[in-house]
């Protein structure tokens, strides 16, 4: 038998401009697994013919891990070269389609990097996107060849009872003959033409709750979510999503389920959330597996979306899949525009809807700007990459949905003003395009225009476009005039769009501006434009479409305070001049919920840029002005706002949205002077913290509905806030009036909480404010929870993200690596300790003595010969090292250029540390 190495050459640049159509095609595809944990034998027997349209060539089949048997063509065996990986055919037929036959092992227990075959607790499963099904057989592993696929699976009836893939189920039974003694096999057809990135195989102990449903058109379908044996009792809620997923697609975009049957299996080794393969979708744990006394409302709504999002792809991705990876965002950006969709439309109230906007946003501005402005900046269709997995980001992802947000703004009307009804159209036309094809960006925002064919959108269509081609957020500054005697509101608007990696100038960005005027008391004005137009709505929609341009509105009786960016309905940065009064205004009156929590941000980043530029010294001061705290107590008393809306403008902007700020970045600073706030906001309005926590603690039985999670989570940041007065009022005994007695409290609530939420707040509490009963209680989590995974994640990851006080996080971050239950190999594990650590503690990691970057770079090439694309993805924590202030940003250059020495590197690492270092 021939074993491959992995070729070590130098890393190519895959670029976009490149794409040329595939030689072949691969019409079928016939699969036999002998599943082996410590060798699988395949059988792979494919019918090709060649593409006319391309000229004569050999064949090239991708392939990495393998270890190759035979090669038979046409029954008949057949001379084969393997040049870098790739197993080479010339000779074939010229003409009509012809048999291939390989057979090749692989090593699935020895399959660390969890893409293609492995085994995770006893069990087989596959993941193939990107470039995965190459680790299992040799194949044109590229989206753009669609095969039809049948599997046969053959395996050890007791230790692996259950065995899946894609479509139906066509034949089980047990395996006859000697050597099968005990064997058992199924066989699968998948009915629908796929990319190989969509095969998916699963085998195993594992136990499935079941729904029957009918569809619209009364055809009957079966869902079926697998997990294992002892978490039957956390299956409920994740097929209520799914079940709701149904619904929601036939109703809003009328696509109805094309399958009989539709699994989700449970694992808890995977490198991502979730995947979408056909019929077969396979989830990490923690998007599936949800119980009160075990998961959060944040767990219960994630599973919801990600649930979601993996069933929208049923029709965008894998009916309608990416010609090549550079369309990626083509079935990312739009899947995650539906799955945002489809949460806010779950939810009841309107003020619901704006809670998930501003949640959505609030990712989009913490996570994706900083990764525009930073070394791995890209387009939302990029032009080049080493390797795809690194390009599964924020910007294809959050970004793109945006981008598709944006198109379905611009082919509103004057009947349909949120665009809604004509996105529809066009998404019904995209389908009737391009349905079982493989197409790109271009294809989808083709048929949407077409569909809306008197839209801003088509008119604008080809500038439009520059969304997808240019890197970089666009910073649109705005300045405001009003003229008393004419009664006019003139504002002008100007673009700008900082250089990114290979794009220096760019082209202006069209930029959909949804504004409103509110006057002193609080009211939308009306809006008339000269042109005589008026507006029918509050807000009106300018589409900004040149670097300068203005827009003035008469008959505007005083002088109005602007709402600008209403819904945040463009991905871009607001510059305008607001006085600290305007923003009290919109804080107190806006009628766009995104716009008012936006004035409470501004206001809170105003200060904080303040105090972090000036030289104070910060304990046991007050940063924050009279006002703002008025302004707070009075959002915190409103009767009216809901708790969830009250929990989102009472959090102050997040340390890395405030780094993001700044053009260099002191993240002790910033830590310093967000925990002085945080702690004035704490004492001030002690009493109202009080009222809040006891008005919204007792919520009846638990349900995770938007309404009662909110609740849960103002009375958490409540029992936060009460915590850390006291602590900062000295010894909790003899604190400052009540304030003493509030960790006892937290520490009663973490005791009899009756749900996770609650819990968990509580613990979290008693962690931050660093009070002495954070110990029995962690221990007693730790006690309660052993036999839940899931749960010692969230133990993990509260310890390696708690609140640094004197340089204690890292020490017992280093001590949690060594205790029993940590286990590098298994990502959810890795992520709740080291990147819980690098990625969303930075006033822990970032250290005067530069322990945190050693930490870092010791982490990630240790992970990197486990498991290249975590790795990768930690790799990534020391982006934006060169906005950081001496010493920060010479020791971070040092640990980035520590893990670049390292030879052997994973093209992953190499790709990302390289782009880093060239910042
Ligand atoms: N197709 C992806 C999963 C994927 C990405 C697998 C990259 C392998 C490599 C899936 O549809 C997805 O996008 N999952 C997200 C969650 C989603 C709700 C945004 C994920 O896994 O993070
Ligand atoms: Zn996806």
């Amino acid at each position: 038998m021939l074993q491959l190495r992995d070729s070590n050459g130098p890393a190519t640049v895959i670029r976009r401009a490149d794409y040329s159509a595939p030689a072949f095609w691969i019409d079928s595809v016939h699969l036999s697994f002998d599943l082996d944990p410590a060798k699988t034998r395949v059988l792979n027997k494919m019918t090709l013919r060649r593409n006319p349209d391309v000229p004569v060539q050999p064949l090239r089949l991708d392939g990495e891990t393998l270890n190759l048997a035979r090669v038979l063509v046409n029954g008949q065996g057949a001379s084969f070269k393997l040049e870098s990986g790739k197993l080479v055919l010339e000779n074939l037929p010229l003409e009509g389609a012809f048999a291939l036959e390989i057979f090749t092992t692989c090593e699935p227990l020895k399959n660390t990097s969890l893409s293609g075959l492995y085994v995770s607790n006893d069990s087989f499963f596959t993941q193939c996107e990107a470039e995965g099904f190459r680790r299992i057989t040799y194949f044109l592993d590229r989206p753009d060849v669609m095969a039809s696929y049948t599997v046969t699976l053959r395996a050890d009836k007791q230790k692996y009872p259950v065995l899946l893939s894609n479509g139906n189920l066509v034949a089980s039974g047990a395996l006859e003959g000697t050597g099968n003694e005990g064997r058992h096999f199924a066989t699968w057809v998948d009915p629908h033409k796929k990319p190989c990135y969509l095969f998916a195989l699963v085998a195993g102990q594992l136990v499935c709750r079941e729904q029957r449903i009918a569809s619209r058109a009364g055809k009957a379908h079966l869902l079926q979510v697998y997990v294992r044996p002892g978490d039957m009792d956390k299956t409920e809620h994740a097929m209520n999503s799914l079940i709701h997923s149904v619904i929601w697609d036939e109703a809003r975009f009328g696509l109805p389920l094309d399958l009989e049957r539709f699994m989700i299996v449970a694992t808890s080794d995977f490198n991502m959330g979730a995947m979408e393969n056909k019929g077969l979708n396979i989830f990490n744990t923690k998007y599936v597996l949800a119980n009160q006394s075990t998961a959060t409302d944040a767990d219960f709504s994630n599973i919801e979306s990600v649930v979601g999002h993996e069933y929208f792809h049923n029709w965008t991705g894998n009916r309608i899949t990416c010609r090549d990876w550079f369309q990626l965002s083509l079935k990312e950006g739009l899947t995650v525009f539906r799955d945002q969709e489809f949460s806010m439309d779950l939810c009841l109230e309107a003020s619901a809807r704006a809670v998930k906007r501003i949640e959505d946003v609030r990712v989009l501005r913490t996570a994706q700007f900083p990764e525009d402005a930073g070394p791995m900046a890209h387009p939302v269709r990029p032009d080049s990459y080493i390797e795809i997995n690194n390009f599964y980001t924020v910007t294809i992802y959050e970004k793109g949905a945006e981008v598709v947000r944006m198109m379905q703004t611009l082919v509103g009307s004057l009947n349909d003003p949120t665009g809604r009804a004509g996105f529809a159209k066009g998404m019904t036309l995209y389908f009737a395009r391009h349905d079982g094809s493989a197409v790109t960006c271009d294809d989808f925002a083709q048929a949407i225009a077409d569909a809306n064919p008197d839209s801003a959108l088509s008119r604008l269509l080809p500038r439009f476009k520059r969304w997808y081609s240019q890197a970089g957020t666009p910073r649109l500054h705005a300045k405001g005039s009003y003229d008393a005697a004419a009664q006019t509101y003139t504002l002008h608007l100007n673009q700008t769009c900082a250089a990114t990696p290979g794009q220096e100038a760019k082209e202006p960005f069209v930029i959909p501006v949804s504004l409103g005027l509110v006057s002193r008391s609080g009211a939308d004005l009306p809006l008339q434009l000269r042109d005589g137009s008026a507006s029918t709505s509050a807000s009106h929609l300018l589409v900004v479409t040149q670097a300068e341009e203005s827009i003035t509105f008469i008959n505007v009786a005083e002088e109005p305070v602007p709402s600008i960016l209403r819904g945040f309905s463009a991905p871009v940065l607001l510059d305008f001049d607001y006085s600290d009064a305007q923003l009290m205004t919109l804080l107190a009156f806006d009628p766009d919920p995104f716009n008012r929590w936006e004035a409470g941000q501004r206001l809170a980043l105003r200060c904080a840029t303040a105090l972090i530029a000036g030289e104070a010294i910060l304990t046991g001061a007050r940063p924050l002005n009279d006002d703002y705290v008025e302004a707070m107590r009075a959002v915190l008393r409103h009767p009216a706002l809901d708790a969830a809306f009250k929990e989102l403008v009472l959090t102050l902007p997040s340390e890395t949205y405030i780094a993001e700020q700044l053009d260099v970045v002191d993240p002790q600073r910033i830590h310093a002077v967000r925990e002085a706030m945080r702690a004035q906001l704490a004492s001030a309005l002690a009493t109202d913290w009080q009222w809040a926590f006891e008005a919204h603690a007792d919520n009846g039985a638990y349900r995770p509905d938007s309404l009662s999670a909110g609740r849960r989570a103002l009375a958490g940041l409540a029992l936060t806030q009460l915590c850390l007065a006291a602590q900062s009022s000295g010894d909790p005994s003899t604190g400052s009036g009540q304030a003493g007695v509030w960790p006892g409290k937290a520490y009663q609530r973490f005791k009899d909480a009756d749900n996770m939420t609650d819990r968990l707040h509580a613990l979290s509490a008693l962690v931050n404010s660093g009070h002495e009963l954070a110990k029995p209680a962690l221990a007693q989590f730790h006690s309660l929870f052993k036999n839940e995974e899931l749960v010692l994640d969230k133990w993990f990851a509260l310890q390696a993200g708690s609140c640094d006080r004197g340089g204690q996080v890292l020490p017992a971050v280093r001590q949690l690596l060594k205790h029993p239950d940590f286990n590098l190999r298994n990502p959810n594990r890795a992520r709740s300790v080291i990147f819980s650590y690098c990625s969303a503690n930075p006033g822990a990691f970032h250290r005067l003595d530069a322990a945190g970057y050693v930490f870092w770079s010791e982490r990630v090439l240790e992970l990197d010969s486990i498991n290249p694309q975590v790795a990768a993805r930690l790799a990534r924590a020391l982006d934006r090292w060169s906005k950081l202030a001496e010493p920060y940003r010479s020791s971070a250059r040092q640990a980035i250029e520590r893990v670049a020495d390292k030879a052997n590197l994973s093209n992953d690492v190499r790709e990302v540390v390289s782009r880093a270092l060239a910042d």
